[in-house]
């Protein structure tokens, strides 16, 4: 009786993708105009997807208000209108791909969602980057 639950955040950053160990023309190449050097910006879209049994209580997985209150506390409050290369502690000498990003998001959500509820585990997490580009991670 495993249920999958899911919240939708939103957030607005920028970044750019630029290897500093390449020339110019190399991360021209490779990044196009996301290695614009004065950087650009995405409306990110995260779906955060946990899963557990209904608490027999409640009918619950987990109270999507709390889910949403943890990704708002420990994701978006932290990325949303900040620099991803700049601002983000968590980003600090990574590249700022959305696979990067959703990688350290998992890390941060892994051991959290517990918390929020007794029967919830992390179960994965998808990122949009533009409508038609997301990630998505299993951990
Ligand atoms: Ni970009």
């Amino acid at each position: 009786m495993m249920v999958f639950v899911s919240r939708h955040e939103h957030f607005n950053a920028a970044h750019k993708l630029y290897n500093p160990n390449w020339s110019k023309e190399k991360n021209d190449d490779v990044f196009g105009p996301c290695a614009n050097a004065n950087w650009h910006g995405h409306n990110f879209e995260i779906i955060v997807t946990v899963k557990g049994i209904p608490d027999p209580d409640t009918g619950f997985v987990v109270d999507l208000k709390r889910l949403s209150k943890l990704i708002r506390t420990e994701i978006t409050d932290k990325v949303d209108h900040k620099n991803l290369n700049l601002d983000v502690d968590f980003m600090q000498g990574k590249m700022a791909s959305t696979e990067n990003l959703i990688i350290e998001f998992w890390k941060i959500l892994v051991d959290k969602v517990p918390l929020i509820s007794k029967s919830a585990t992390l179960h994965s997490i998808k990122l949009y980057e533009t409508p038609r580009n997301y990630v998505e991670y299993f951990g």
